[in-house]
């Protein structure tokens, strides 16, 4: 009996926006549960928002609202744009649900029952300022190894080293910069090691009896860790800390990522009481009889998913992972997104330019069954969508079916004998694509459309039924028939990549059924009838590219960079919210003349300017400024401006920025720096 298919996508950060990495995930996803539900499958797409952590807790205070507030506005972020991207999820739920804190409890009472669960202090660095223990990323000092300052506190990013925040020399909080103190805090572990055998298993090679489908070079690298000696992962936080309590350990939270995969079981839940479908069946299935549960996941989070998830599945005894699918990074000409160079883009920022087809036509052209970084080419971008979208599978569709339509009375003919191979090629690539799509292999599965288009729009060429007479009239409906033919194969090859497109082709052709890979291939009878052309794609103005990259490009310099990246995922600025200010809040705000000793241009970043300051009796501060569109480097030297002395230290691509000077002006090309006169001395304030 065929399996039921449960699909996840990696749940989004609540953190910050969503951008077109993760579209790309979307798009793979999305496309693969399209295709085992158009195969007839019984196939739901389960997902949700991953709302706990430290980046949570400490945004909702930088924002001055509750992180169930700031949780609650990116969901619905987070659900539009994917929705406005077409993507088919069946629930979209949040990892902040009642569902989700049950089965995490479970699976821990469960663990700790067995003996799954272990427990030792920990040393960890405090900030006593901001009274919490500090996560790894939140620690920033003088690399152990190559001495490069200003690093992170798990690994440099200069020598590409790996270490323990402890061993930072010098190190500083990066929230406020006070110098942490060493505290021990007890901590709960899940001993890996105690499910080695079963790994093992989980891991096995098909030739090896292992029943779980992993891509090569993720099962290889993942052997690496177990042979390298399974370590004791450490599941507890500390307040404040945003997240579930655990249940007999009074002031511990389970770290985010014990429950962000339990999201996937909370989603089902919740969808499962809603759809009136069996819960069980999905989740307490071990043997995996019923269910056939698939991940989809980027590079980065492999550890969690292929180690952490499933030992803790097994543990709890629910159903493992039969699959997981793991893609590569998305990058933009070339080379890692930027807000510099305006590669950095929001999902709603090429939505307000761009229709979401092209898109997603483009990822799926390109996405296959390997973790090659998949790199978005703005010029390959408009030549492949139009190219294939326009020229290949549109055009044919208007010149058969119009030609039908206006000349022919609408009515199709019988497909001609000299089509026959190019009708049995369609059917074959129909078949062979739903192959590729059911192997993660979508770029394979497009091509096949493709082949079906470059066929046909051939033979329409060669047998130009435009040019017949009027006494070969059945000869060009015969002719025009097999270009709707095509078109008809075309629509469903490409139906879990573009189902608008199928679905207007289905109208269209006023088709009796839904178009699939089952129905996709049946040819219509002669003497069907149907209806007006609606334009499938029109080919993308290169200006509407330009428009997106120039409104990614920052717009301030300070919002460059957010050091606030979380425990193991990357974390993105999302606007904060405008909230209403007092004269205390105005308060806060330390106001200080600064003299201007130097003052350069940065490379690579041609609006900014970088300032060092002299503060009096406060130093030196170093700034960078987004003025270099108004001012020479050298008209500011000597001058006496206005910093914003108290502003959280900021890293950014260039170094650190340590505060802000004042200006006015509408734009960033036409500023005015605030001045004072040489009679206010660096260092006093400003009121
Ligand atoms: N919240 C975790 C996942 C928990 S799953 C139980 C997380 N969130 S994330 O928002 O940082 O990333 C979500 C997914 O997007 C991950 O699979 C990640 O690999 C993927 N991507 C994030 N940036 C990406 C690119 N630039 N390119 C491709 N995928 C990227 O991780
Ligand atoms: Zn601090």
């Amino acid at each position: 009996m065929a399996k039921q298919v449960l699909v996840t996508a990696a749940l989004p950060y609540a953190n910050g926006s969503i951008h077109l990495g993760h579209v790309l995930e979307a798009v793979q996803t999305d496309v693969y549960a399209r295709a085992r539900k158009l195969a007839g499958e019984d196939c739901v797409f389960m997902w949700a928002a991953d709302t706990h952590g430290t980046p949570i807790e400490l945004r909702a205070r930088r924002e001055g609202i509750t992180p169930e507030a700031l949780i609650e506005r990116a969901w619905h972020e987070h659900r539009r744009d994917y929705t406005d991207f077409d993507i088919g999820f069946d629930i979209f739920h949040t990892t902040h649900s009642e569902e989700t804190r049950r089965h995490a409890e479970a699976i821990f009472t469960t663990m700790e029952a067995k003996g799954d669960i272990t427990s030792r202090p920990v040393q960890q660095l405090y900030c006593p300022h901001d009274q919490m223990f500090l996560p790894d990323r939140f620690v920033k000092g003088v690399c152990p190894k190559c001495k490069s300052a200003d690093q992170y506190g798990d690994s440099c990013e200069v020598c590409g080293s790996t270490y323990s925040p402890v061993e930072l020399g010098d190190p500083h909080c990066s929230i406020c910069g006070t110098v942490p103190e060493l505290r021990s805090s007890e901590h709960l572990f899940v001993p890996l090691a105690r499910h080695e055998a079963f790994l093992r298993e989980w891991l096995a090679a098909p030739d090896a009896g292992g029943k779980t489908e992993l891509q090569p070079s993720v099962r290889n690298y993942v052997m690496e860790w177990v042979e390298g000696g399974l370590r004791d992962w450490d599941i507890s936080r500390d307040p404040p800390y945003f997240g579930f309590g655990i249940p007999g350990h009074p002031g511990k939270f389970f770290y985010v990522w014990f429950d962000a995969p339990v999201g996937y079981i909370g989603a089902t839940e919740k969808y499962c009481r809603e759809n009136r479908r069996d819960f069980d069946a999905y989740w307490r299935d071990p043997d995996r009889t019923q269910t056939e549960l698939v991940h989809v996941i980027g590079k980065d989070i492999v550890y969690f998913h292929c180690l952490f998830w499933p030992a803790m599945l097994h543990a709890g005894g629910y159903t493992t992972p039969s699959r997981v699918h793991v893609h590569g990074w998305l990058t933009v000409g070339g080379e890692k997104m930027s807000k510099t160079r305006g590669t950095f883009v929001l999902a709603r920022t090429y939505l307000d330019h761009l229709p979401a087809d092209y898109l997603r036509y483009y990822f799926a052209s390109k996405l296959g069954t390997t973790q090659e970084d998949i790199d978005l080419n703005l010029e390959d971008f408009v030549l492949r969508c139009n190219a294939d979208l326009v020229k290949k599978a549109a055009n044919l569709a208007s010149r058969s079916c119009k030609f039908v339509t206006s000349r022919l009375g609408g009515t199709l003919a019988a497909l001609p004998d000299d089509a026959a191979s190019i009708v049995a090629a369609a059917q074959a690539r129909l078949l062979e694509a739903r192959g590729h799509y059911l192997a993660f292999d979508s770029a394979r599965a497009v091509r096949c459309a493709m082949q079906v288009g470059e066929d046909f729009n051939l033979y329409l060429t060669e047998q130009a039924p435009w040019k017949l007479g009027p006494d070969q009239v059945e000869r060009a409906r015969a002719v025009c028939s097999a270009g709707v033919y095509a078109s008809q194969v075309i629509a469903a090859i490409l139906a879990p990549v573009l189902p608008a497109w199928a679905a207007k082709v289905e109208r269209m052709l006023k088709l009796p059924q839904r178009l699939d890979f089952a129905t996709g291939g049946a040819p219509l009878p002669a003497g069907h009838g149907i209806g007006d052309y609606e334009t499938l794609a029109e080919p993308i103005d290169p200006a509407k590219v330009a428009a997106i990259i120039e409104a990614s490009k920052e717009s301030t310099p300070m919002s460059t960079t957010d050091t606030t990246a979380a425990d193991a995922a990357p974390t993105y600025e999302v606007e904060p919210l405008q909230a209403e200010t007092t004269i205390d809040d105005f308060a806060k705000i330390d106001l200080r003349v600064a003299r201007v000793l130097t003052c350069a241009k940065v490379d690579g970043a041609d609006k900014l300017l970088q300032l060092t300051l002299d503060v009096g009796p406060l130093g030196t501060r170093n700034v960078f400024s987004g003025i270099a569109k108004s001012y020479a480097p050298e008209q500011l030297v000597g001058k006496h401006v206005v910093l914003f002395a108290n502003l959280k230290p900021r890293k950014m691509r260039f170094g650190m920025s340590e505060g802000m000077i004042l200006a006015s002006g509408a734009s960033d090309d036409a500023v005015t720096v605030l001045e004072l006169d040489g009679r206010s001395r660096p260092g006093e304030r400003v009121s």
